[in-house]
């Protein structure tokens, strides 16, 4: 079973092995690996059960060192990363041989971010290779945001968990892409489409499909628990689901009476909202009730992505 510490020196050890280390980040918890070395990259894919058509984000510790194994860079590219980073920001660029073709599934543009945790930083900094980073859950399962999320999936299946607390943001980073030019958002994140429209202008949004090869991870049902969610007006839905053992996910303080209520924000503040999510489905996942009913955030800013992942977690068959 996978120790939780602190000791960067040995997940580094661990990383030049070939080794998977999960690190903690401001988004969620990755499941980290040499991006260089198509053994490792083999193994996170492999860990996490997942398909080798869905590509890794590689992370590096700054902007400069990206350009190792990036090229091409866009101008707009440049400027997000410029100010976002580190931050919660995924851009996609052309790709150098460095890359194995696992790591993009096979695709030109290779997705990468500078996440800004110091712990993380640190060890990144005295690595002489950049590290693919996937979410450190079980494909399709929700993204851990706590060191012990990531002990309770995969501890047996990992060498070490480098415990950097509970994940400041809580939703997976902001994917950007630029397509002739015209940047493109692949996933909605903890980086507000609106600032990044400040900087660079309008941008688009890209509608998910399963069979779009631009972003086979966008899968339609993912970060999802195992229970059934439903996703809607919580009044109405009480009255529909009257009969049902049930756990009730709220955005906010509401004078609701029910049993195994979670309330996401009681401070009615979007960050703390979405930074409660993943655990919050989490443990309501662990409850002994049927299903799980929710509401939606409002729609804007981070609100965006957390109704994305919401969506997605209510879409899964079950
Ligand atoms: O916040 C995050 O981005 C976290 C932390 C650990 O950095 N990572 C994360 O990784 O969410 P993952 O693998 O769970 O999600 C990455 C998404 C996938 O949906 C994948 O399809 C997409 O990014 N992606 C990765 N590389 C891509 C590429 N070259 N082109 C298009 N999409 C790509
Ligand atoms: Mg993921």
């Amino acid at each position: 079973m996978a120790v939780i510490g602190k000791d960067i020196e040995h997940a580094a050890k661990l990383l030049s092995k070939g080794g998977l280390v999960a690190i903690p980040t401001e988004t969620v918890y990755g499941l980290a690996a040499n991006a260089y070395n198509p053994d490792a990259v083999v193994r996170v894919f492999e860990a996490k059960n997942r398909p080798s058509f869905d590509p890794l984000i590689v992370h590096c510790h700054e902007l400069e060192y990206a350009n190792n194994f990036t090229t091409d860079w866009d101008e707009d590219a440049k400027k997000l990363a410029d100010i976002f980073w580190p931050g919660p920001l995924t851009l996609l660029i052309q790709k150098r041989p460095q890359i194995p073709e696992l790591v993009t599934s096979g695709m030109d543009r290779v997705a990468v971010r500078v996440p800004d945790h110091s712990l993380t930083l640190s060890l990144l900094k005295i690595l002489d290779f950049p590290l693919v980073a996937p979410s450190a859950n079980p494909f399709g399962y929700i993204s851990p945001t706590s060191a012990q999320h990531v002990k309770d999936q995969l501890g047996d299946r990992i060498d070490y968990i480098l415990d950097g607390g509970e994940c400041e943001v809580g939703v997976e980073s902001t994917i950007v892409g630029f397509d002739n030019n015209n940047p493109v958002i692949y996933r909605l994140g903890g980086l507000d489409i609106k600032e990044i429209e400040s900087e660079i202008g309008k941008v688009i949004l890209r509608e998910y499909s399963s069979s779009n090869p631009q972003a086979p991870g966008m899968l339609t049902s993912h970060y999802s628990p195992r229970k059934k969610v439903v996703l809607g007006n919580i009044e109405e839905l009480l009255i529909e689901f009257k009969e049902h053992k049930k756990g009730v996910l709220l955005y906010n303080n509401k004078s609701i009476e029910t049993e195994n209520k979670f309330v996401l924000t009681p401070s009615n503040n979007i960050r703390e909202a979405a930074k409660n999510l993943f655990s919050a489905l989490r443990s309501m996942d662990q409850l002994n009730v049927d299903l799980i009913l929710a509401e939606y955030a409002p729609n804007e800013g981070l609100g965006l992505a957390i109704n994305d992942r919401l969506m997605r977690a209510a879409s899964q068959t079950k």
